[in-house]
């Protein structure tokens, strides 16, 4: 039965999609974030500590590596605001993953641009190198594929980012290969910031 007078909105109609956040285990910011992160909120007025919300949310990613119900509710209480107002965030932005990722998260763009100029045979050639379907890790936790949305740089397209911050312009599957090879090799030193190189 409908509660719309006019509109036959059924059970489907108020089922949401909205994946909690797995508890994990309890979290803590170590002294030296909570220290940094005092150092942010600082800059606000004390009514509005929550400004530092994004800074707080990269900071538990750089210590723990992914957001967990538990570190979203310290950081709630470092800020003085409900869970919730932490979560609206957290699940807003793209860039903070949800599950454990490994230690190179390649996020190939999907969009437009990148999906003419080849964006699906990067991601697919991707796949295949590491045996991966996208949104899937590594069984050695090296490599985590997933996809992205527009990452601003649609005139270098297909772009491939790697840790939300190494960009490699107009990637190919051979391109990608070597690069997934170089950081097999080299670790973050393959990761060179091929876009400054471009720009320069
Ligand atoms: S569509 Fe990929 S960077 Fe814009």
């Amino acid at each position: 039965m409908s509660f719309h007078p006019i509109m036959p909105y059924g059970e489907g109609h108020h089922r949401s999609d909205r994946v909690l956040l797995h508890k994990g285990e309890p979290f803590n910011y170590t002294p030296e974030r909570a220290a940094q992160l005092e150092e942010i909120c600082a800059k606000y007025p004390p009514e509005r500590r929550k400004s530092a919300v994004l800074a707080a949310l990269y900071l538990v990613q750089e210590q723990q590596g992914y957001l967990t119900a538990s570190a979203l509710r310290h950081v709630a209480e470092f800020l003085r605001i409900t869970p919730a107002e932490v979560e609206d965030v957290a699940s807003y932005y793209v860039m903070f993953f949800k599950a454990p990722v490994g230690k190179y998260v390649l996020q190939v763009c999907r969009t437009l641009s990148c999906a003419l100029a080849g964006a699906e045979r990067v991601t697919e050639s991707l796949g295949e190198k590491l045996g991966l379907k996208v949104g899937e890790t590594d069984a050695s936790g090296m490599f985590t594929l997933l996809e992205f949305e527009c990452l601003g740089a649609c005139d270098r397209a297909p772009v491939v980012m790697v840790n939300n911050e190494h960009w490699h312009e107009r990637a190919t599957p051979e391109s990608c290969a070597r690069l997934v090879d170089d950081l097999r090799q080299r670790g973050a030193a393959a990761l060179t910031g091929c876009h400054l190189h471009i720009e320069r």
